[in-house]
């Protein structure tokens, strides 16, 4: 299969979020990307629920990072699968090219090379990332579903995984919200910030990756509780795996900050199961109905996902620091 991978870097200018903006615009810009944004209004579709909630998938456009390998990869093929969601299509995001390359050729021969567009880019580069929504539109003028997926457990590369993981989750979706808001022009949609069960409880063993995932399970709050969602049509949450059977978990030793840490995250973790790729994107996939702005969901031990409620978990940690103070 010949395999596409867009180069063309667009320039980001005027974005509804002035924080994404890193370069002064040219008039020249300005007026290519009103036309761009204007293609879009015509062309986006509304993602609709019904009364029992579920939101209908189908013939929408979803955009994965770290899709090329992992749960990413599980999540694209789920989405992909026409009795399960009906996802007319994906945009595949991953900076290993080679893991692209091989990952879409799967995804082609099982679902249609034409419903996959695979893109190399680094989630934590804004330019890379503007240039892969704006090919998104480009192709299948509209995006309807982003799923912030991508992400690195490597306490030793630490300002890396502060960057992807959490810089990563912002970019993704600041641009989801640029590209998909009623309030821009787009018309509304779902961002899913995958985060980990290391954001709820910390992870001793890793404690620079502990912030990043309490960074996103943060930050998706923050944007899920507020009126968000009213203003933009954008509902925002979070799924938060515990161990998952991946390329993460392996080398664990040399990605901590030393041996004590390395075992200490055995001793956290050595009697948790760890769960199946395919089962947390399904978990995931079917969340997309029922998840409310600013859930949190977790999804371990290959059961089904439940949603964290933050005040049990408030309580919970205030009874904590009752009993250790007292
Ligand atoms: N595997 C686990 O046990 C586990 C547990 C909890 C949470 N998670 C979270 O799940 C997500 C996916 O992890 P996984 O286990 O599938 O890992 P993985 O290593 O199997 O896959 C991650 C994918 O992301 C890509 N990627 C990495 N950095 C990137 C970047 N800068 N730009 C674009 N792509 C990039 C990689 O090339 C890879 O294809 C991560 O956010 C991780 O924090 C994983």
């Amino acid at each position: 299969m010949a395999l596409q991978i867009q180069k063309q870097v667009w320039k980001t200018c005027k974005p509804i979020f002035s924080v994404l903006q890193k370069k002064p615009c040219t008039a020249e810009a300005v007026a290519e990307n009103r036309n761009f944004f204007t293609f879009l209004s015509r062309k986006s579709s509304t993602l609709k629920e019904d009364r029992s909630n579920k939101v209908h998938l189908e013939d929408k456009v979803a955009v994965v990072t770290g899709g090329a390998s992992g749960i990413g990869y599980a999540v694209a093929n789920e989405l992909l699968k026409e009795d399960v969601s009906g996802t007319s299509s994906v945009t595949v995001i991953d900076n290993n090219k080679e893991k692209l390359q091989e990952s879409v050729r799967h995804l082609g021969e099982e679902h249609g090379e034409d419903r996959i567009l695979p893109i190399e880019a680094d989630v934590s580069n804004i330019e890379q990332m503007d240039a892969a929504f704006r090919n998104t539109v480009l192709h299948y003028h509209t995006i309807d579903i982003i799923i912030n997926n991508a992400g690195i457990l490597d306490d030793g590369k630490w300002e890396q995984e502060l960057k992807i993981n959490t810089h990563g989750c912002v970019i993704g979706t600041l641009l989801g919200m640029q590209y998909m808001a009623r309030s821009s022009s787009g018309s509304g949609g779902i961002i899913v910030n995958v985060g980990s069960l290391a954001g709820l409880t910390p992870w001793c063993g890793f404690p620079i990756y502990t912030m990043t995932q309490f960074g996103v399970v943060g930050f998706t709050k923050a944007l899920g509780s507020g009126r968000l969602y009213e203003r933009t049509g954008v509902k925002v949450f979070g799924y938060c795996p515990c161990l998952t059977k991946t390329a993460m978990l392996e080398n664990l030793a040399e990605k901590s900050i030393n041996d004590n840490f390395a075992a200490e995250f055995v001793e956290d973790t050595g009697n948790m199961k760890v769960q199946r790729p395919e089962i947390v994107a399904k978990g995931l996939v079917g969340t997309l109905h029922e998840a409310k702005p600013g859930s949190i969901w977790v999804a371990m031990e290959d059961k089904e996902p439940f949603e964290v409620s933050m005040s049990e978990m408030l309580k919970k940690a205030g009874q904590s620091v009752d009993q250790a103070t007292r």
